[in-house]
């Protein structure tokens, strides 16, 4: 039965109409390696699947034979052979290039690069055009392709006890308990799934990390998986957490500065580096909820990150230290706690030039906290000294779970999309990791990934995976294209499921942003769990946790004003953008109440009053989930039993919730305005 395990590989038989030209053996040229040999068992597996048949492993090319070359191997008998490398000379270490030409007299598919890598991507992207509904035709497939950015990695948030931080599909796939020595197929899978997008590095647990992790017995369990993971071009971090020495008893402090501590680090990256020799680096979370970190000593980030970049340097590694802190409990004590969308920038702005060559800044996307919808992070573009890494969520902490359908494509492209006018010119934020004005960054995207047979909880979560890993290769894709390949994938190239499919998918997300969080409101959700709406809690820790704080809703108004006259988080913006949210009427309706403060009656450019249009939205996004349900029992005839069943159930599930969000905070806002439900709506059930 589907399960949802085999994720979108599921290479199912292709249509008579469309074999002409696929090949039914395979080449590989040049000296074998582990992740040649990775690529032709993917080839192997999928033309048994697609054609019915397994290929045969050949050494000479026959007519349509799949021929992987190496620029260096590439064989005197090719007909293009100093086009194909001059071409190759373009695409980099992990760049692909893949085209029809004559091997010794026949036909063939040509799978070409400069790596064992770029063979293995380049393999996997043309399974995938071969199972696209535009089917050209398997001998009229040319790519040519290579990634933007060098860094592609997910974060898990996986504990050592196999719980996973905001995990909704399962316990960790890492089974810490059982490793090193017992080894879980699924990890061969986890790295087939990631190498089919690019993805090439993997940060293997929790962010809020324990000393444990450098113990020995950890980073021997880390090794067997690198060991896994190595063939398919995916190098293991690991995230430490900052007080490691101290906790263990080995130092006296944690003080950056001290040498006793600086050398403890260097010594356990030169162990680590002995058990995984291409190990990628650390990743820190330090001085934020309660995380130790360099401040606790009176330094700074830099410091910090600087003394453990050295201790990884020698060896090629790399540091990864977050941007997400805000300002420190005592200061949040002291009633000081300004608006926590401002810290980042604040904190680590003056530090631009101040980081190590090694040390990469990672930012998450939106300054609050990955929130259905936020303006893009004011970081992105303002250090240009600094390589930053933009993190993206994938699991669905704020966005419904495993439970609710989103795909996060239009969020992640409006946020990578978005201009930031920094030099008074065009200047995305994908352009600003690409290096187009400073440092190249990276990507991180935290995974939701789990036991789960489905993988993620979802099979519709598998969507945000497959979607993070090709906008990680390449920022400048569609995310319409990449929902379309990837439900042709996943269920079938049939167009009576992928308009639909895909139609759902893209207006998903804006549903929950209008169910949950309309016009810019935002952290509203109950405290903890993060599940269901809390607008009325004001009771929390720290003031800048409670939803009250966010909406700062009243008698006569709505919204946190974050121009001039309020925390000014507007000015962390380019002079043009910063003018462009400063007025409510040039503000985009979707981040009007993040920006600014305005009475009930405020007139929207839709003619409604704020109130009213508050109102509408909520309905409408209860609508759209109607919609999806009601959309996907249609998609009963093109889809499996199993998946057609759970994904309904959950459509079903999100509508309930959807109603809860809109009553609920309809009810709290209507309390605190007094104002009257407006004409026409519905009343809460
Ligand atoms: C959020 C999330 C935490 C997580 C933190 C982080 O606040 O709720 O679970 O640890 O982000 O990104 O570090």
């Amino acid at each position: 039965a589907e399960d949802g395990y085999q994720l979108w590989l599921r290479y199912q038989p292709l249509p008579a109409a469309q074999r002409a030209h696929v090949p039914d053996s395979i080449l590989v040229l040049g000296a074998d390696s582990p992740t040649k040999g990775a690529a032709r068992a993917e080839l192997q597996r999928a033309l048994l699947g697609m054609l019915g048949k397994a290929p045969g492993i050949v050494d000479k090319a026959r007519l349509d034979t799949i021929v992987l070359a190496r620029g260096a191997d590439l064989p005197a008998g090719l007909d293009t052979a100093s086009a194909v490398r001059d071409e190759l000379k373009k695409l980099g270490d992990e760049g692909y290039l893949v085209r029809r030409a004559k091997l010794n007299g026949a036909a063939v598919t040509l799978v070409a690069a400069n790596t064992d890598a770029g063979l293995l991507y380049g393999s996997f992207a043309w399974l995938r055009e071969l199972q696209l509904p535009s089917g050209k035709g398997a001998d009229r497939i040319a790519l040519a392709s290579s990634p933007t950015l060098p860094l592609r990695v997910l974060n898990h948030w996986d504990n050592l006890d196999r719980s996973v931080e905001r995990g909704y599909a399962g316990e960790s796939i890492w089974n810490w308990w059982e490793l090193p020595n017992i080894i879980d197929p699924r990890y061969t899978d986890y790295a087939r799934a990631n190498a089919s997008l690019g993805i090439n590095g993997t940060v293997l647990n929790n962010v809020n990390s324990k000393a444990e992790v450098l113990g020995a017995p950890f980073i021997a369990k880390a090794a067997a998986i690198a060991d896994v993971l190595r063939p398919y071009g995916i190098r293991v971090y690991l995230s430490v957490r900052w007080s490691t020495p101290l906790e263990m008893k080995q130092t006296k402090t944690a003080d950056p500065l001290d040498p006793e501590v600086a050398a403890w680090w260097k010594n356990k990256a030169d162990e680590i580096y002995r058990t995984i020799p291409d190990f990628g680096g650390f990743l820190v979370k330090a001085n934020s909820e309660g995380q130790p970190g360099p401040q606790d000593y009176r330094r700074n980030h830099a410091d910090g990150a600087n003394m453990l970049a050295r201790a990884v340097a020698p060896h090629k590694g790399i540091v990864m230290w977050r941007a997400f802190v805000y300002a420190s409990p005592e200061e949040s004590k002291a009633g000081k706690a300004h608006d926590r969308a401002v810290e980042g920038y604040d904190q680590f702005i003056p530090l631009d030039c101040k980081f190590d060559d090694n040390v990469l800044v990672q930012v998450k996307n939106g300054a609050i906290d990955f929130q259905p919808r936020e303006p893009a992070h004011p970081m992105f573009g303002a250090m240009p000294k600094t390589p930053l890494i933009m993190e993206f969520q994938i699991t669905k902490e704020y966005l419904g779970f495993a439970t609710h359908l989103a795909y996060l494509g239009p969020m992640f492209q409006e946020t990578l999309e978005f201009d930031t006018r920094i030099g008074g010119r065009k200047l995305t934020v994908a352009d600003t990791i690409q290096g187009k004005q400073g440092r190249v960054g990276g990507i991180a995207g935290v995974a939701n990934i789990g036991s789960s047979r489905s993988w993620s909880g979802s099979i519709f979560d598998q969507s945000n995976w497959y979607m993070y890993g090709r906008m990680a290769w390449d920022q400048g894709l569609d995310s319409r294209v990449i929902a379309r390949e990837w439900a042709a994938q996943t269920f079938s190239p049939d167009a009576r499921l992928l308009d639909p499919v895909v139609n759902m998918m893209m207006r998903s997300r804006e549903a929950v942003v209008d169910y949950m969080t309309p016009l810019g409101l935002n952290h509203v959700m109950g405290s903890s769990h993060h599940h269901g709406p809390a607008p009325w809690v004001d009771n929390l820790e720290r003031a800048d946790w409670n939803p009250i704080y966010y909406h700062r809703a009243g008698r006569d108004g709505i919204g946190f004003d974050r121009t001039a006259k309020g925390s000014n988080a507007v000015a962390q913006y380019s002079p043009e953008v910063a003018r462009r949210f400063a007025d409510p009427k040039t503000t985009p309706p979707e981040l009007l109440l993040w920006f600014h403060r305005l009475p009930w009656d405020y007139r929207m450019a839709s003619g409604r009053t704020l109130w009213e249009e508050l109102v509408t939205r909520y309905d409408h996004g209860v609508a759209e989930a109607a919609a999806m349900q009601a959309e996907w029992q249609r998609m009963k005839p093109f889809v499996d039993a199993q998946r057609f069943a759970d994904t309904a159930q959950r459509l079903a599930q999100q509508h309930v919730e959807a109603q809860w969000w809109r009553d609920a905070s309809i009810a709290y806002f209507q309390d605190v305005s007094g104002l009257p439900l407006p004409a026409g709506v519905r009343k809460p059930a």
